[in-house]
């Protein structure tokens, strides 16, 4: 008897607590002002962890018959409450959207941010131009590492280890590379591309290659110690000299106009045999003499000749059925014919008041 009376005071009880928690959830809600209060209340009264749940684990302790009302009781104050919720919730989500609504203002007639958008660099530009000319003359535009090996910046090109020419291209070393048996450099021009195109091929070949070369050299209006040249190699059987003035002159015409005059000059390049540089008369004073072109009325743009028989034997080529020309031009130097400027140190300096002069060009 004593044990029925005490689960009867507990069912009674349990009643009285559902009154309880009820009340005590209704002014809490009420009080809520804002979504974060909301949260935290359906957290503290319908959570998994809330005093709803707790009440409902704790039925257990009545009696078997008694259980199923307080069952009920709980789960129609849950949805009550859940329901009360519900309502509260909407109401503040509202007043806090008509409270944000209110405060912020969209000015439309503000400016907008305008986007900045890049343009080519000149350089990059020309190499299209030139690869765009040359893809006109049969010539396949290729691309080769800047980090080479002496064998290829040298020794193929005919320019042996102890020969003094060496000395001419003022070379930035990386190492001494055991395995490949020589050093290794940054390419000081983009000639070892003649003969690692040449391994790679059977005549005939036309190639045109575009890319950075290196030197260990000051820095002046026409010189840095990081520059872009364009080399360009055909070989077949009978190619002769003319093809070459050929070739040059129709570049010249295209990149700076018709009336362009080409001049060859005598020169040395250990990788050609004749050697001669190559300058077309001065796009200012069209050959008159003028400041730019130091009152000589030519612009050098670089060196050319016919592939020397040892770089033809080197590669496995037979001299004696092949020939062909190679011409190494300065990018930089064109796009200063071309455009006017007269120091190239401008490309590399990062400047974008003189790099906007030629966006939309
Ligand atoms: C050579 O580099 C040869 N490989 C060119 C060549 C190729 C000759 C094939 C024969 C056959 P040179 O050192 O003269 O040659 O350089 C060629 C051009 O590169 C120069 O005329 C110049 O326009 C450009 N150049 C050379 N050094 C610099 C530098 N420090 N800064 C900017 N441009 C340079």
């Amino acid at each position: 008897m004593t044990e029925v009376t005490e689960q009867q005071g507990e069912q009674a009880g349990a009643a009285a607590q559902l009154d309880a928690l009820r009340e005590r959830a209704r002014t809490e809600l009420e009080a809520i002002a804002d979504l974060a209060g909301a949260e935290r209340w359906e957290r503290d009264y319908l959570g998994a962890k809330g005093a709803l749940t707790a009440f409902l684990r704790s039925l257990g302790s009545l009696l078997a018959e008694e259980r199923p009302a307080a069952g009920r009781a709980a789960n129609a104050l849950k949805q009550e409450l859940t329901a009360a919720f519900q309502e509260r919730h909407a109401a503040i989500a509202g007043a806090d959207l008509e409270r944000r609504l209110a405060g912020e203002t969209v000015d439309v007639t503000l400016p907008g941010r305008k986007p900045l958008i890049g343009s080519e660099h000149p350089v990059s530009r020309m190499i299209d131009e030139l690869s765009e000319i040359f893809a006109l003359l049969g010539f396949q535009t290729v691309y080769g590492p800047e980090i080479e090996t002496e064998r290829y910046n040298f020794d193929l090109l005919n320019i042996p280890n102890d020969h003094p020419a060496r000395d001419v291209w003022d070379t930035i070393q990386v190492e001494t590379d055991p395995v490949a048996g020589s050093g290794v450099v940054l390419r000081t021009h983009t000639s070892p591309m003649q003969a690692r195109t040449m391994e790679q091929t059977v005549p005939p070949v036309r190639v045109v290659v575009p890319g950075r070369t290196y030197r260990y050299e000051a820095q002046d209006a026409s010189h840095e110690w990081m520059f872009h040249q364009l080399e360009g190699l055909a070989i077949d059987e009978a190619i002769t000299m003319a093809d070459l003035k050929g070739v040059l002159r129709e570049l010249a015409q295209q990149l700076f106009g018709g009336e362009r005059k080409i001049r060859f000059r005598c020169d040395f390049f250990p990788f050609v045999e004749p050697g001669v540089d190559f300058a077309v008369d001065c796009t200012i004073c069209l050959g008159r003499g003028c400041r730019v072109c130091k009152q000589t009325g030519w612009l050098e743009m670089g060196g050319a000749g016919m592939v020397h028989p040892n770089v033809l034997t080197a590669v496995g080529y037979d001299p004696a059925r092949y020939s062909g020309f190679a011409f190494g031009l300065g990018i930089e130097r064109m796009v200063m014919m071309k455009y006017g400027v007269d120091d190239l140190r401008a490309f590399a300096g990062n400047d974008l008041r003189f790099l906007r002069q030629f966006a939309g060009m």
